[in-house]
């Protein structure tokens, strides 16, 4: 794993996307090119996805398993975990993943805690890691990354795009464990399915609220939230919706608050090599990936009034940007 460190904020030559994600170059134009075939790509997405429920399976993630039993205790919550006042964009409503309604279904919500293991494992691949150490090394990492830049007490977290909870409640076990005192920890995504899983992932009741909102219109009062952790959330973003939930952030922080945003990371010499078919498949379950590896992160945060940026890679695939 590379050495985790800081970066200055001038743009350099390598934050040209990867050339894979990129249609000016012939190997992005290529493989846009085998997905526009319907066919091709359905069969690409089936293939794909039996291998990582294989693979996850072989690796000690109970993949179906766990998520018959996620769906039987989350389905009865659906309604609670609904606000039919909440308004969902139409970029949010593509095919994300291998799921044709995104993540408004209940596969995606039932699949994401083995899916998010599934990552972590394959961050460290050559090492023998269970799934559980594996997200907890990543984690550690992230919020390593976080801590030069929470210089006062955190009183209040929201955790944006908080999927299923897993970032929710490990953000809360951090924070608690390095301030020694309880913090009200939120969870926010657009997902009900999601937020109904994280409801029953979270049976210990610790976490302060699950909204049902749009990261950028969440309709929380400003000034209100110490810390913002955008978690494996802005991939999933068309530009314009970055530059909106930057603004929301920065709505909702109160003064010297911190944004902590991890992805993954466009410069990455692992991701920027990945091999023509993996980046295929990659490029297929990810709408916006283009869009987020072509956007300049700390210049949008500087847009927006976000100061004191660091960029730190938590592992050799992932950067941390924070800012206050
Ligand atoms: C990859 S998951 C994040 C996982 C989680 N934060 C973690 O680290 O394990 C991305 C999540 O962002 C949510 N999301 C995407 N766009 C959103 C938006 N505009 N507002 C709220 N949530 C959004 C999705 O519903 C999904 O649950």
């Amino acid at each position: 794993m590379p050495t985790a460190g800081t970066s200055s904020a001038a743009p350099d030559a390598t934050l040209a996307p990867p050339n894979w994600a990129d249609d000016s170059t012939p190997l992005g134009r290529l493989i846009s090119a085998v997905l526009a075939v319907e066919p091709l790509r359905q069969l690409l997405f089936q293939q794909a996805r039996s291998m990582m429920i294989r693979t996850a399976e072989q690796r000690g993630i109970p993949w179906r398993a766990r998520r018959d039993e996620l769906r039987r205790q989350a389905e009865p919550l659906l309604a609670a975990c609904t606000n039919p006042a909440t308004t969902t964009p139409h970029y949010y409503r593509a095919r994300f993943h291998a799921y044709n309604q995104g993540n408004l279904c209940w596969q995606a919500a039932c699949e994401a805690e083995q899916a998010t293991a599934s990552v972590a494992l394959r961050v460290w691949k050559n090492e023998p890691l269970t799934p559980e150490a594996a997200e907890a090394r990543m984690r550690e990492a992230i919020f390593a990354a976080i801590a030069p830049s929470l210089t006062s007490p955190v009183r209040d977290a929201l955790d944006v795009g908080c999927s299923v909870g897993i970032s929710t409640l490990l953000l809360k076990t951090w924070i608690e464990a390095r301030q020694g005192h309880p913090v009200r920890v939120s969870g926010l995504d657009l997902s009900p399915q999601m937020l109904a899983v994280a409801t029953v992932r979270d049976h210990q009741h610790r976490i302060h609220a699950w909204h049902h909102a749009a990261a950028e219109a969440t309709g929380l009062p400003p000034a209100s939230v110490d810390l913002i952790t955008l978690q494996f959330v802005c991939h999933e973003l068309p530009a314009e919706a970055i530059a909106a939930v930057l603004r929301e952030a920065a709505r909702l922080l109160r003064p010297g608050g911190v944004l902590a945003m991890v992805d993954q990371d466009p410069q990455s010499p692992t991701i920027r090599a990945m091999p023509a078919p993996l980046a295929t498949l990659l490029k297929s379950t990810e709408p916006y990936l283009a869009e987020y590896f072509a956007l300049d992160m700390e210049a949008a945060l500087r847009q927006v009034g976000f100061t004191d940026i660091r960029c730190v890679a938590s592992d050799h695939r992932h950067r941390v940007l924070v800012a206050r």
